[in-house]
């Protein structure tokens, strides 16, 4: 098979390796020849170059994982994430603060041309509201200090879905700034409903005509393949000028919206 991802022989490493957009990223990266190295709070069944369980919810864990895999690495997939229905603290852990930790880990194992991508979702597309206060976060310099921030704005992190999701997107640009100094690029995708084994938690705390109208206008869930595509190009080595991006994987959700398409009625609607 041709090469032209540039896969072939990278070492990767996947958060989130063990089920939906992660495992279908690993697979794919598999497919393609790289060298992937796994990571999740689960143990897969899938052969890995490496599988180290993971708690992004603790830093020290993070830290042993990342040691133990040797650089130089090539690229890194942020897929490892919570739902809103998991404690709030524990969403921003895995989805933002830990997330943020495994990449200032892996950073420090990378060269010029590496690449990282994080997911983030539709559900952070409010993130130009509140910048301030999303980049008071983000200049915390560390894990701990980013908690701290967390556990003192609890009326700001809400459920911890939307605002770790957001904190996601504006890292991802302020970041990706900075990094791509050193020829490292970064970039986060922002998928749409996907049938994932997380799709059942977004169901049970979301009403189904909200969940309809987010899959305007495209009208079906994305599956987890239509995800890891989008995030192995985005990582690959035919995208070497896309950095700081933020990329709607939605099937038109967010280009509907801004163009005054889609029937945001349902969402806007309030509990009774
Ligand atoms: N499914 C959707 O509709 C949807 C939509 C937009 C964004 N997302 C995001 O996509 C990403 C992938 O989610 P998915 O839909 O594939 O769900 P998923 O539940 O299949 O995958 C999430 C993975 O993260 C792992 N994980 C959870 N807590 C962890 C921890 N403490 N440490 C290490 N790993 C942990 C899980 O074990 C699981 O393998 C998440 O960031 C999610 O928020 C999902």
């Amino acid at each position: 098979m041709s090469d032209i991802l540039g896969y072939k022989g990278k070492r990767v490493v996947v958060s989130g390796c063990y089920s939906g957009m992660g495992a279908a990223t690993a697979k794919y990266l598999l497919e393609l020849g790289a060298e992937v190295h796994g990571l999740d709070f689960k143990t897969p069944d899938t052969k890995f170059a490496s599988f180290t369980q993971t708690d992004l919810r603790d830093p020290a864990s993070i830290d042993a994982a990342v040691k133990g895999i040797d650089g130089p690495i090539d690229a890194l997939f942020n897929c490892a994430g919570l739902p809103q229905t998991a404690p709030p603290l524990d969403v921003m852990k895995v989805n933002f603060l830990g997330t943020r930790h495994l990449t200032e880990r892996v950073i420090e194992k990378m060269r010029e041309g590496s690449a990282i991508v994080s997911i983030s979702s539709t559900g952070g597309m409010g993130w130009s509201r509140r910048i301030p206060t999303l980049m008071q976060l983000i200049m915390t310099p560390d894990y701990e200090s980013g908690l701290k921030w967390c556990e003192s704005n609890m009326e700001t992190v809400a459920e911890g879905y939307s605002f770790s999701k957001e904190a996601v997107i504006v890292w991802s640009q302020f970041k990706a700034a900075q990094t791509i100094k050193k020829g490292i690029r970064m970039n986060c995708t922002l998928p749409g409903p996907t049938q994932t084994p997380m799709m059942k938690e977004f169901q049970s705390a979301t009403p189904p005509e909200v969940f309809k109208a987010v899959m305007q206008p495209i009208d079906r869930y994305s599956t987890p393949e239509e995800q890891a595509g989008p995030l192995v190009l985005i990582n690959s080595a035919l995208t070497t000028y896309l950095n700081g991006a933020v990329i709607p994987v939605d099937g038109g959700f967010i280009g509907g919206v801004a163009t005054g398409q889609v029937d945001m009625s349902a969402m806007m609607r309030r509990p009774e």
